[in-house]
């Protein structure tokens, strides 16, 4: 539980709003947070629905975790407590990027139910898009695209998600999808329909 700890602090509007920032942008700010295993193909989603949605004319900003530990949250290792902070920076860095009009794109394990329930808490209930990237751990563990899940079997790696340490399903996802059974174009297919559907994109 993080508490607010600096006092003497008061908070300023600027003249510019949010839904200024929208009109110039031509797009309703989001944040669509990937969740699922390591190996799930969350980063590889995310990376194909930017694509798509840069084509479109729209701005997005991607926030990985593989990338985000090499930087802002590079004192952050795999307990739970370091993940709950990993997951509530991101929840904070994300809330911002959608304020600023972007489609902001999380794509981190994120396996705490709680964690991501409070990321969904800082932020608009009609801009908050959970995607869960599903796949059986047997399936994720046969792609093993950077070599972890052979190290962790092997007890080279603690906690790790999925052998060692634990990953929570979503139990509300907007929305779910399946890159064992989709190909990579259908899956953002289904992505950019949500995105239609729900008034982000034209
Ligand atoms: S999270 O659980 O805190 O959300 P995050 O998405 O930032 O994790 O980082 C996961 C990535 O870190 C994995 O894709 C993998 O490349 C790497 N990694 C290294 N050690 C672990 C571990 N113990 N558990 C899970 N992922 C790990």
């Amino acid at each position: 539980m993080i508490t607010q700890k600096a006092t003497n602090i008061t908070w300023h509007d600027g003249a510019i709003t949010n839904s200024d920032r929208e009109r110039l942008l031509n797009q309703k700010g989001a944040v669509l947070w990937f969740t699922g295993l390591s190996g799930s193909g969350k980063s590889t989603l995310a990376n194909a629905v930017e694509e798509k949605l840069f084509e479109m004319g729209h701005l997005t900003y991607i926030l990985d975790g593989d990338n985000i530990r090499h930087g802002l949250n590079k004192n952050l290792g795999f307990s739970p407590e370091d993940r709950e902070e990993n997951i509530r920076r991101i929840g904070e860095v994300s809330k911002l990027f959608c304020d600023a009009g972007l489609i902001a794109m999380t794509a981190f394990i994120s396996p705490y139910r709680t964690d991501r329930d409070k990321a969904r808490a800082l932020i608009a209930k009609d801009r908050f898009v959970e995607i869960y990237v599903k796949v059986p751990l047997e399936i994720a563990e046969q792609r093993d695209p950077k070599g972890l899940y052979k190290k962790a079997r092997a007890g080279e790696i603690k906690e790790f998600t999925g052998i060692s340490a634990p990953y929570e399903e979503p139990f509300n996802a907007e929305l779910i999808v399946e890159t064992g059974k989709l190909s990579l174009e259908e899956s953002v297919q289904v992505v950019i329909d949500y995105l239609k559907k729900n008034g982000f994109v034209d």
